[in-house]
């Protein structure tokens, strides 16, 4: 798959609109229903790493930093896509990414 990994700080409206497009395909079985109107106020601070080919977002990953370590506030893959090592490449590039910048912890925090 030809693919672009991208990075956005204080992402716009219009890409803020597609990663909410894309978490809705998860809402209720994965996500609650409120979360799409958590991803617009998150979306004000936090960063965003898209999957994206030709335009299309097809995996997100939302984070963050607190107390000095980073948080993945939330990420999602199409659910076509699912299992085609997407989320997989969002994660090493965040890895890579926040240990150059000095970070050595990163967590994710989901139910069960
Ligand atoms: C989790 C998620 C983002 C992974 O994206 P993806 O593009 O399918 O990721 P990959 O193809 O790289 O798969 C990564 C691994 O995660 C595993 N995985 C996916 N969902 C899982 C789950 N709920 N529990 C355990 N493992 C899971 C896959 O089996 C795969 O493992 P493998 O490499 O050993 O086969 C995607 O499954 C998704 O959108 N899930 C629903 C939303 C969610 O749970 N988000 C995380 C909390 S915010």
């Amino acid at each position: 798959m030809d693919y672009k990994i991208k990075h956005y700080k204080r992402p716009k409206q219009e890409l803020v609109k597609q990663i909410v497009d894309t978490a809705k395909c998860l809402t209720t079985e994965w996500f609650t229903p409120d979360v799409l109107d958590e991803i617009k106020r998150d979306l004000l601070f936090h960063d965003v790493i898209c999957i994206d080919v030709r335009g299309e977002v097809l995996s997100f990953l939302i984070f963050t930093s607190w107390e000095g370590a980073i948080q993945i506030t939330l990420m999602g893959t199409k659910l076509d896509y699912r299992g085609k090592g997407l989320g997989s490449k969002l994660i090493e590039y965040l890895f890579v990414y926040v240990k150059k910048l000095g970070f050595n912890r990163v967590s994710l925090l989901t139910v069960d």
